[in-house]
């Protein structure tokens, strides 16, 4: 009673005060300099409960480009912009709508790199890896860049795990990239499928493109704005719009498939033979057409086996609602065709960017969609370390010793200690929210004796060491 009316009176007192002050001086409201921050939109926080998803995923992908004897390339994320302009298409999305682009202090106009290709072909130029044994395998992981309208599973900075092999032109090189990608997923415990398509070569193309241009004009009232004005400029992209009425006219297309010249036939049968020696799952997709200019024979996408039957089965505008409504828009659950990873090939990019003609295949996996559609299967990636053991101190002299106990303890066994704390209780409860096996303690008896107090969580039993072997201590009681 006497606190709160102690309480009570404190409060009037200052609230008679805050009267007066406010007499005299107006409230700050929060301004724009006070104001907290927020993430811009499309962009994400990565936070320490889904650092298990990237640890597992950074590390599978890396153990498995190994694996396939990739090396490690790891390439600016401040790129020239005319190297995606040239290299991915000035008449593609990315280049069109989405390049984070600006012209830096120097006046040198640059971009925030939208995908990695681009930039591991120009590695691969500037550094004459022309003169290495071909072909020349690279990989790398990193941050990606694109300023689309942001969804589930779509970000304006998202995350990409990728391989390029350069030099080659055999189709052994193509099947051996899908089945990386594949058991990237395999290793995952994530059901996948892989769809694929043949782009031909530039000379293939030419007559298909004159065909799709004469079939997509017979329909062109059916069609989108933005496929109106693509239908011209660049007719492939049609194939990959998502819009009901143009998915409807697409089913009627012309496929690429069936003009494909002698070359290019065989080259994509040969990819299709690979495939099932290894016994892949993988259907022919003939709408798979990428989103970068830069392809040409092998295209593929892999998608989660949920997803890839929406892809297949949007069939009608109804079903285009339906497969939206059921597959894609509740939280949590991955965009109906939102595809896992793309690649294929691109044996004409090299030489695009002012380079000798090489022939070049690769893929980027989106680590995003990996995560979320890890959440959506139920699919638990194993916890980080946790800390076996916790030192504690009481008083300064111990904080000084405990320091660097912990330090002698690094590289042993994994220590958490919690050094700006003084009790005894608190710290204690700390090492038994964290579940360590052993708290080390030391005291002011400690210092003075050169020890230090074992205390084993488990047991509850406490016993006392000598303070220059207990490194050696706990690395042979947790270790072995
Ligand atoms: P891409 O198809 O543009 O290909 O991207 C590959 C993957 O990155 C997509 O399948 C998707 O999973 C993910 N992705 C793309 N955009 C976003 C986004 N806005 N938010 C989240 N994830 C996204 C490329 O980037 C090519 N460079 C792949 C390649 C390598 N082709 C040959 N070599």
């Amino acid at each position: 009673m006497s606190s709160k009316k102690s309480i009570s009176a404190k409060t009037k007192k200052s609230e008679s005060k805050t009267t007066k002050e406010k007499a005299k001086t107006p409230v700050a409201k929060p301004t724009k300099a006070t104001a907290a921050f927020q993430l811009l939109r499309g962009m994400k926080d990565i936070l320490p409960v889904d650092a298990p998803y990237w640890k597992l995923l950074y590390e599978t992908a890396a153990k498995l480009a190994d694996h396939f004897g990739y090396e490690t390339i790891e390439t600016p994320i401040l790129e020239p912009r005319d190297l995606f302009i040239r290299g991915v298409g000035k008449q593609t999305d990315i280049v069109e709508k989405e390049m984070y682009s600006f012209t830096d202090t120097g006046g040198e106009n640059v971009v925030l790199r939208p995908e990695g290709t681009a930039s591991v072909v120009r590695a691969y130029i500037e550094h004459g890896m022309l003169n290495l044994p071909q072909p020349v395998k690279l990989f790398y992981q990193g941050p990606m860049f694109r300023h689309d309208r942001p969804q589930h599973g779509r970000y304006r900075q998202f995350h990409q795990a990728c391989c390029e092999a350069l030099g080659d032109e055999h189709p052994v090189i193509d099947a051996e990239l899908i089945s990386l990608c594949y058991a990237f997923f395999q290793e995952l415990g994530l059901p996948v499928v892989i769809h694929l398509n043949s782009l031909g070569c530039q000379a293939c193309r030419e007559n298909y493109r004159t065909e799709l241009i004469n079939y997509y004009r017979s329909k062109r009232s059916l069609l989108c704005q933005n496929c109106k004005e693509r239908l011209n400029r660049n007719p492939l992209r049609l194939l990959d719009c998502k819009e009901p009425g143009c998915e409807m006219v697409k089913d009627g297309a012309p496929q690429m498939l069936d003009k494909l010249d002698e070359a290019c036939h065989a080259h994509f049968f040969k990819v299709i033979e690979y495939l099932d020696d290894m016994g892949l799952p993988y259907s022919i997709n003939p709408f798979i057409v990428r989103g970068l200019d830069y392809y040409n024979r092998t295209v593929f996408e892999i998608f989660s086996e949920k997803n890839a039957e929406n892809v297949e089965s949007v069939k009608s505008v109804e079903s285009v609602e339906n497969v939206k409504k059921a597959a894609g828009e509740e939280p949590g659950n991955l965009p109906a065709q939102a595809a896992l990873a793309g690649g294929g090939r691109y044996d004409g990019l090299a030489e695009i960017l002012g380079g000798r003609p090489t022939p070049g295949a690769g893929f980027a996996i989106g680590l995003e969609r990996v995560i979320a559609l890890m959440k959506e299967k139920s699919v638990v990636p194993p916890p980080l370390p946790a800390p076996k053991v916790f030192i504690a101190q009481l008083g300064e002299s111990a904080r000084r010793k405990s320091l660097a106990l912990y330090h002698k303890l690094r590289g042993k066994v994994k220590v958490a200690a919690s050094f700006s704390k003084d009790g005894l209780k608190q710290q204690l409860e700390i090492a038994n929210r964290l579940g360590v096996r052993y708290t080390l303690i030391i005291g002011q008896k400690e210092v003075l004796d050169e020890t230090v107090i074992i205390r084993d969580m488990e047991a509850g039993i406490q016993e006392v060491a000598a303070y220059n072997k207990v490194a050696a201590e706990m690395e042979r009681r947790l270790n072995n």
